[in-house]
C-alpha cells in the first residue's frame, strides 16, 4: 500500500482519535463516586466479561520535553511507597464490588515510567492482585518500560512476577536528538534487551517513536526506523509528535530549537508506512504496525481486534477495564470513571474516603451504539448496519438514523478508493484503513465539525 502526499493532505483533519467513545473531552465532573460504585456493580454482567487491570505509576526520573503523558518527576522512597499502598486500598475496595469469580485476562502496567520504581514495588501489587482476582492462564501481564531503567536482571524478575509482554520506549535512536528532548538513551543496546525479552518467553513485544521531534528529519527517522526493523520487534509504533505547549509547558523548550514542519513531518509518515510494509509489517491504524505472526495482525485479520486506553488489545484478551492510580481510567460497557489526576491528592482521596475517581461519563443505549459502530471501523475497517442491528434488537434503518447516516457523505472515501458501500455494509479498504477515524467521523452524530477542538492526525 502506497499513500499518496495529496491523500494525507486531504484528510489530515483534526478530530478525535477515538481511544474511547464518546473521547475523554466529554468525560464531566458530574459523575461522583456513588455513581463509580453502581458502574463497578453492573459491570459484573457486561460484555466483554472478563477483568481487565490497568495500573499507573505517575513516577519518572527525568522529564523529556515532549512528554504528553501524566507524569511526574522522581519521588523518595517513602512517597512511591505511600503511593503503592493506596493503590493496594483502592483495588480492595474496587475488588469488593467485582464477582470474582470472572478471570482476569489483561493487566497493564503504564505511567510515567513503571518500570523506575522499585522492582519490590511491583511485586508487593501483583502479589495483592492475584491475593484477590483469579489470573487466567493465558492472561497478557504488560509493562511499558522505558530502556535507560531496565535491567537484564528486571527482566528476570518481571518475567518470574508473570510479565509477558513489553513496550519499550525507544522514541528514536539518535543521540542528539534523545538528549536535546531530555531523555536518556537505552542503558543496554536494544537489540539484546528484545532477544533477552524474548528467552524469557515475552511476545508482543513492541517499541515505540516519535516522529516530529527537534533534529529529526526524514531522512534521519529513516535510518531510525532501519534498525528497529533489524531488531524485528513484534510491534512498531510510531507516534507522531502532539505539541500541545498549552497543556505542557515543557514542551515549550523545544520551540527553541525548532521542530520539524507539517510537510517534514508528512513525508516521514509516508516514508514510514512504506518502510514498514516492506518490511513485512502490517499497519493497524495510522500508527501501529505489526508482524503478520503477532496476536494483533491474527485479530486483525479474523476481525476481532479491540482497542483501549492502552492501546490495541483482542477481544480474547479484553474485559471490562479497571483502572488503578492517579489519572487512571476505568472503561465499562455502561461507562467511564477517571482518577484525580495528580498524584498527593489522589493519595489523600483513597486515605480519606477509599476512592480518588474526579470525573467520568455514563453512556446511553444511543451512544452504546454508536461506540460500536465506531470500533468495528477504527479497529477492523468494517461496519454491517445489520449486524450492529441485531446486536442491539434493531433495523438496520434504525441504526442509520441513529447516525443520520448519508450515503453522499461517502462519496469521496470511495471515490478516493479507501472504502466501498456495499450491501449495506461499509468495507474500510487496506489503503483507507489509516484515515478510519475520517469514516468514523462521518458515522459520528455527536462530531461537530464547527466547534473541533481536536489535534490533526499527522
Ligand atoms: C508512558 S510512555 C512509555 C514508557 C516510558 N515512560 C518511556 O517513555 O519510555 C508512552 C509513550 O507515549 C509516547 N509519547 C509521549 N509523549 C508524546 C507526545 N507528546 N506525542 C506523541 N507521543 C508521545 C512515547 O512514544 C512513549 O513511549
Ligand atoms: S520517560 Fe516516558 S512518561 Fe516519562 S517523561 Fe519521558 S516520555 Fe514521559
Amino acid at each position: 500500500m502506497s499513500v499518496s502526499t495529496e491523500f494525507l493532505n486531504k484528510y489530515n483533519v483534526s478530530g478525535p482519535r477515538y481511544t474511547s467513545y464518546p473521547p475523554a473531552n466529554f468525560f464531566n465532573n458530574a459523575f461522583s463516586v456513588s455513581d463509580y460504585i453502581g458502574e463497578l456493580k453492573a459491570s459484573n454482567t457486561q460484555t466483554p466479561k472478563d477483568i481487565s487491570i490497568y495500573i499507573h505509576i505517575p513516577f519518572c526520573p527525568c522529564r523529556c520535553h515532549f512528554c504528553g503523558c501524566s507524569t511526574v518527576i522522581a519521588q523518595k522512597k517513602s512517597i512511591v511507597e505511600q503511593y503503592i499502598d493506596a493503590m493496594k486500598t483502592e483495588i480492595s475496595n474496587v475488588a469488593s464490588h467485582l464477582d470474582l469469580n470472572r478471570k482476569v485476562t489483561q493487566i497493564h502496567w503504564g505511567g510515567g515510567t513503571p518500570n523506575s520504581i522499585e522492582m519490590a514495588f511491583i511485586r508487593d501489587i501483583m502479589n495483592h492482585i492475584r491475593g484477590i482476582f483469579t489470573i487466567a492462564p493465558k492472561a497478557e501481564i504488560a509493562m511499558e518500560c522505558s530502556p535507560a531503567y531496565l535491567e537484564f536482571s528486571d527482566i528476570d524478575e518481571l518475567a518470574e512476577m508473570g510479565f509477558n509482554r513489553m513496550s519499550l520506549g525507544i522514541q528514536d535512536f539518535r543521540e542528539d536528538v534523545l538528549k536535546i528532548v531530555n531523555r536518556m538513551g537505552p542503558k543496554h543496546p536494544v537489540q539484546d534487551i528484545v532477544a533477552y525479552l524474548r528467552t524469557k518467553g515475552f511476545r508482543g513485544i513492541n517499541l515505540d517513536f516519535i516522529y516530529g521531534l527537534p533534529l529529526q528529519t526524514a531522512e534521519s527517522f529513516k535510518e531510525t526506523l532501519k534498525q528497529a526493523i533489524a531488531i524485528r520487534p513484534d510491534r512498531i509504533v510510531t507516534f507522531s509528535y502532539a505539541h500541545v505547549p498549552w497543556v505542557k509547558k515543557a514542551q515549550k523548550i523545544l520551540e527553541k530549537t525548532g521542530l520539524p514542519g507539517p510537510e517534514e513531518k508528512m513525508e516521514m509518515l509516508i516514508n514510514t508506512i512504506a518502510q514498514l510494509e516492506e518490511a513485512g509489517y502490517i499497519s493497524i491504524g495510522i500508527d501501529h504496525f505489526v508482524l503478520p505472526d503477532d496476536d494483533l495482525a491474527i485479530a486483525y485479520q479474523e476481525k476481532k481486534l479491540h482497542r483501549n486506553f492502552q492501546g490495541y488489545c483482542t477481544l480474547e484478551t479484553t474485559g471490562q477495564v479497571y483502572g488503578f492510580g492517579a489519572s487512571a481510567i476505568g472503561q465499562f460497557w455502561g461507562a467511564y470513571a477517571q482518577n484525580i489526576k495528580e498524584f498527593p491528592k489522589y493519595i489523600e482521596a483513597i486515605e480519606s474516603t477509599g476512592y480518588a475517581i474526579e470525573r467520568g461519563y455514563k453512556l446511553n443505549n444511543e451512544e452504546q451504539i454508536i461506540r460500536t459502530i465506531v470500533n468495528n471501523i477504527m479497529c477492523n475497517g468494517v461496519l454491517s448496519f445489520d449486524e450492529v442491528a441485531a446486536q442491539f434488537n434493531l433495523s438496520g434503518q434504525d441504526i442509520k438514523n441513529l447516525v443520520r447516516f448519508n450515503p453522499k457523505n461517502f462519496n469521496d472515501f470511495i471515490v478516493d478508493g479507501l472504502m466501498d458501500l456495499k450491501d449495506d455494509q461499509i468495507r474500510v479498504h487496506d489503503k483507507g484503513f489509516i484515515f478510519a477515524r475520517n469514516i468514523a467521523m462521518a458515522l459520528d452524530p455527536a462530531f461537530n465539525q464547527e466547534e473541533n477542538i481536536y489535534s490533526k492526525t499527522v
